[in-house]
C-alpha cells in the first residue's frame, strides 16, 4: 500500500510506478532528506505537536536509517517512488504509528524544495573550492611567466606582444568572477522553505526559524506558494555552471591549438594526453577536448531546466521532478572537469622560445612603430599609413620590421632614427604597456598582488 493510498481502490500500474519514480536519481539526497526530517521532528516535539519522547524516537531511528544507508544495508524501492517516501516508509516499518507522525505539517513539496536547496548548497561550496584551486594554479603559472613573451591575438591573428602571465591572469579574472557568481547564487539558495506545506502553509504552529537555524539556513522563505515552486536557484546554478564551462571551453580550445605543431607553445604532460590506436606518432590533447565537449551537456541542462519551468502555473507541478537529473548532471560534470583541468594546466610544459619566436613574426610591433612616429611628431593616422607601407615592404622582402636597415627606415620617414630599434623590440613593446591592467611585467605583478588579496 502506498503512503498516499487511502483514496485509491486500485494499485498503480507497474509501468506507471517505473515511469514516475525518481528514486533512481534522487536517492543521492538521502542525507539532506534525513537531516531535514530530524530538524522537523525535533521542532514538532519542541512545540508539542507530538510528544517529545516520540520526537526523540523518530530522530534516533532516522539516524539509524542514515547509518544503514551508508553501510549499504538499505535497498530503496521503486514502488515507494522517491527518496522522501522511501525513508518515511522505512521509518514506519521500524517504529510503526510513531513514525507516521513525522509528516505532520509537512508536504513532499516543501520537503523536496528543502532537500534540493541543501544538496545544491553543499555542491556549490565544493565547486567553489575547486575553482579556488584552479585560481592558485593560474597565479603560480603567472608568477613564473611575467617575462614570457608571446603573441596576443585578435581574430586569431597575431596582434600585439603580451606575456603568458598576462594571458593566464585574464583567465584568473574570469574564474574569479565565476566564484563571485556562485557566492551570489548560494546566498539566494540559502533560504529555508519548510513550513510552506503543499502550497498554502499549515495550521500547525511550526517554528520555521528553529528549523532554519538547525539546518544552517540564513533565512526562511517569505511566501508558501513560492517556497514550493521556486526552482530559480537550480536554474541560476546551472547558469553559473554554464559560464564556468564556457570559460573552460575557451581555455581548452586555446590549449588544444597551442599543443598543435603549428603553434607548439605547450606540450601536455603524458599523464594528460593519449595516443592513437592507428597513428603511432600521435599525442592528443583529449582531456582538453573532452572538457570542451562536455560544455554542451551543461548548457543542455540549463536549457532543460528553463524549458521545464516555462509556463508552469503555481505552485508545485510534477514536471518539476525533472529538475534533478539536469542539475545533478551539470554539477557532476563541472566537478569532473575542474580538478582534471587544473592538474593538466599545472603539469603542461611551456615552450617559451616558441612563444617568443611567434611574437617576433607577424609584425606584432607594428603599432609600436606607429607610436614611435607619433612621438616624433607624425599624426597617428599618417603614422598608421606609413607603417602599413613598411609592412607591405617587409612582406615582399621577407623581413621583420626590426630587421629593416636605417636606410630602409629613412625611405619611409626621415624622422626615424637609431633609437627605433630599442623602441620596437618586443621587450619594449611589452614593458611600455604599463597602464594598470596592461601586460607589462610591473602591471601584471600588481594585478597578481591584487588577485592574491581577493583570492
Ligand atoms: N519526487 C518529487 C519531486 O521530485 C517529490 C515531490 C512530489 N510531490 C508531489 N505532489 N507529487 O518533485
Amino acid at each position: 500500500m502506498k503512503l498516499w493510498g487511502g483514496r485509491f481502490t486500485a494499485n498503480t500500474d507497474k509501468a506507471v510506478d517505473d515511469f514516475h519514480s525518481s528514486i533512481r536519481f534522487d536517492s543521492r539526497m538521502y542525507r539532506q532528506d534525513i537531516a531535514g526530517s530530524i530538524a522537523h521532528a525535533e521542532m514538532l516535539g519542541r512545540i508539542g505537536v507530538i510528544p517529545a519522547a516520540e520526537a526523540e524516537l523518530i530522530c534516533s531511528t532516522l539516524k539509524e536509517i542514515l547509518s544503514d544507508i551508508e553501510n549499504g544495508k538499505v535497498q530503496f524501492e521503486v514502488e515507494a517512488e522517491d527518496i522522501h517516501m522511501n525513508i518515511e516508509k522505512i521509518l514506519i516499518e521500524r517504529i510503526g504509528d510513531i513514525g507516521k507522525k513525522l509528516h505532520t505539517g509537512r508536504s513532499r513539496n516543501d520537503q523536496v524544495a528543502l532537500d534540493l536547496r541543501m544538496y545544491l548548497k553543499d555542491e556549490t561550496s565544493e565547486i567553489r573550492a575547486m575553482l579556488l584551486e584552479l585560481l592558485d594554479v593560474l597565479l603560480d603559472i603567472s608568477e613564473k611567466n611575467k617575462d614570457t613573451i608571446m603573441p596576443g591575438y585578435t581574430h586569431l591573428q597575431r596582434a600585439q606582444p603580451i606575456t603568458l602571465a598576462h594571458h593566464m591572469m585574464a583567465y584568473f579574472q574570469m574564474f574569479r568572477r565565476d566564484v563571485g557568481r556562485l557566492d551570489d547564487c548560494r546566498a539566494r539558495m540559502d533560504v529555508m522553505p519548510l513550513g510552506s506545506g503543499a502550497l498554502a502553509g499549515t495550521t500547525y504552529p511550526l517554528d520555521r526559524s528553529f528549523v532554519a537555524e538547525k539546518l544552517g539556513f540564513s533565512a526562511i522563505t517569505e511566501n508558501s506558494l513560492d517556497g514550493v515552486s521556486d526552482r530559480d536557484f537550480a536554474i541560476e546554478l546551472a547558469s553559473c555552471l554554464s559560464i564556468v564551462m564556457m570559460h573552460l571551453s575557451r581555455f581548452c580550445e586555446e590549449l588544444i591549438l597551442w599543443s598543435s605543431a603549428e603553434f607548439s607553445f605547450i606540450e601536455m604532460d603524458d599523464a594528460y594526453s593519449t595516443g592513437s590506436s592507428i597513428m603511432p606518432q600521435k599525442k592528443n590533447p583529449d582531456v582538453a577536448e573532452l572538457i570542451r565537449g562536455k560544455t554542451g551537456r551543461v548548457y543542455g541542462s540549463l536549457v532543460a531546466l528553463l524549458t521545464m519551468m516555462k509556463s508552469l502555473p503555481l505552485a508545485y507541478n510534477k514536471d518539476m521532478q525533472e529538475d534533478k537529473e539536469a542539475i545533478f548532471d551539470a554539477v557532476d560534470t563541472v566537478k569532473a572537469c575542474l580538478p582534471v583541468f587544473a592538474k593538466m594546466l599545472s603539469t603542461m610544459k611551456i615552450k617559451k622560445e616558441n612563444m617568443y619566436r611567434a611574437a617576433s613574426g607577424g609584425f606584432t610591433n607594428a603599432t609600436d612603430v606607429a607610436d614611435y612616429l607619433v612621438k616624433k611628431g607624425v599624426p597617428f593616422r599618417s603614422a598608421h599609413e606609413i607603417v602599413g607601407k613598411m609592412v607591405l615592404y617587409c612582406i615582399d622582402n621577407n623581413k621583420a620590421l626590426d630587421e629593416l636597415t636605417m636606410e630602409e627606415f629613412k625611405a619611409f620617414s626621415p624622422k626615424i632614427e637609431d633609437d627605433i630599434y630599442r623602441a620596437i623590440s618586443l621587450e619594449s613593446c611589452v614593458s611600455g604597456r604599463k597602464l594598470p591592467g596592461g601586460p607589462a611585467p610591473e602591471s601584471v605583478r600588481a594585478s597578481i598582488e591584487n588577485a592574491k588579496k581577493v583570492r
